[in-house]
């Protein structure tokens, strides 16, 4: 029995889906702790492809309860229109979702201030999802924020939309020229909310500290990655939240010590969505032969996928910054039928090697990758499952990223299927 957080050791969609989803087989809780519905798991539900924004994609195994903590950010729309979908599947959610009464409410306002913020910004754009998510933490930040305990307070809710809306209002109109909100359908709309949810709305601090206490499998999945992180990620071209391990704690209410294992997930290459620096991603043809290979679309947005080779600064400052004991390697099969193989082991700028990931934009703009070049394996990994049946080439690919980064590689993923994954005996859930 275990307390295991999953992060994205890259720019997000690393795959945590497919990973998260074989390990919840094993997972009483399976809780989120940041982002919203900025994130997309594609899931498979009677032959219908459907991906889930907000509810853990472990609410597929009848087992786990799934928890949505207080360093979320909800859209209760979204998540409503979910729990709908879902138990028109037959999926039966009642006492398997808990939400906590501390996370914060997308607002349409935050929606319409990240749209109006990103049209409106021709140089600084982030390309974000614009789900909201950067201005709903504003306002929790700034302590403006309505949080899902409100909704169960009536003459507070509608204080604190009234409020809000106010000076949204001026923002929209006067800075962003669009048209005005309408205070009285808003606070409708969210009233309506409270009884929808209610059943949903718990004390997650306190339900995380009994089922750590009752030795429950507890999976912590964190959303996006760890370069998108708004501390340690390529600022400001990140999301506004904490995806590393150390906000599992401040997201759940739960202390670093109850951790014992964090998991990286990282892709077999690199790729990003948004605008940003990424020093190893291909030009030209690569870029596009490596997006179809890899079927590199997000999830959310459906946005083409930038691509580019693995890098290993990156993988050593995800292990660094989020206390990795072990790498799960997803998608190795889509370098089957290259020749060689890239792996980033440093930058160079200014004629100086960089071997540690830099804060600064500019170098990071303007360094250039060095590689070693390995031979690739051109036979299909896909139907493995074992790591000994691996092509050597394949063996030491990984081999080097286990000894570029120094730490194991202990899954490695060979194709979208559950079946498709190769475990490393000394990986035990
Ligand atoms: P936001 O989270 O919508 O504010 O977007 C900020 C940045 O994070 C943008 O570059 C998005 O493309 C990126 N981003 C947000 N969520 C995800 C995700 O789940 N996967 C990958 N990138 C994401």
């Amino acid at each position: 029995m275990s307390v295991n957080i999953i992060i994205g050791s890259q720019w997000g969609d690393e795959g945590k889906g497919k990973i998260v989803d074989l390990l919840s087989k094993n997972a009483d809780v399976v809780a989120r702790y940041q982002g919203g519905a900025n994130a997309g798991h594609s899931i498979v539900l009677q032959g219908d492809k459907y991906i889930l924004h907000l509810i853990p994609s472990g609410i597929l195994h009848p087992q786990t309860t799934c928890i949505i903590g207080n360093g979320v950010v909800v859209d209760p729309g979204v998540l409503l229109d979910e729990i709908q979908f879902l138990e028109s599947k037959g999926i039966n959610i009642s006492g398997r979702l808990l939400i906590s009464h501390r996370a914060h409410l997308i607002m349409p306002y935050h929606k319409l201030l990240d749209q109006a913020q990103e049209d409106l910004s021709a140089e600084g754009k982030i390309g974000t999802t614009g789900r909201g998510i950067g201005p709903a933490y504003v306002d929790k930040v700034n302590r403006t924020g309505i949080r899902i305990v409100d909704l169960l307070d009536k003459d507070i809710l509608t204080h604190k939309i009234q409020l809000n809306i106010n000076q949204k209002n001026q923002i929209l109109e006067k800075i962003y020229k669009r048209d005005r909100l309408d205070v009285a359908a808003i606070t409708q709309e969210y009233l309506s909310f409270d009884k929808k949810m209610d059943e949903y709305i718990a004390d997650i601090s306190i339900y995380m500290e009994q089922a750590i206490r009752d030795r429950k499998n507890i999976l912590i999945e964190g959303a996006q990655g760890t370069l998108l992180d708004i501390d340690f990620g390529t600022y400001p071209y990140v999301t506004s939240s904490n995806p590393i391990s150390g906000g599992a704690c401040t997201g759940l209410g739960i202390g670093p010590t109850r951790i014992d294992r964090v998991i990286g997930i990282i892709k077999a290459y690199t790729t990003r969505v948004g605008h940003g620096p990424f020093p190893t991603e291909f030009s030209g043809e690569m870029s596009n032969r490596m997006r179809e290979l890899g079927d590199e679309y997000g999830a959310t947005t459906g946005r083409p996928r930038r691509c580019g080779w693995f890098d290993a600064v990156i993988a050593n400052y995800a292990a660094r910054i989020n206390g990795l004991d072990c790498f799960a390697l997803t998608k190795l099969d889509v370098l089957d039928t290259l020749a060689e193989i890239k792996i980033c082991t440093a930058y160079r700028f200014d004629e100086r090697p960089i071997t540690n990931f830099p804060a600064d934009l500019r170098t990071l703009k303007q360094c250039q990758p060095e590689y070693i070049i390995l031979a690739g394996w051109e036979v299909s990994t896909k139907p493995i499952r074992d790591y000994n049946d691996l092509p050597e080439n394949a063996k030491k690919y990984i081999e080097t990223i286990e000894s570029l980064v120094g730490i194991p590689v202990s899954i490695i993923s060979v194709g979208p299927d559950r079946d498709q994954t190769i475990f490393q005996e000394r990986f035990r859930l």
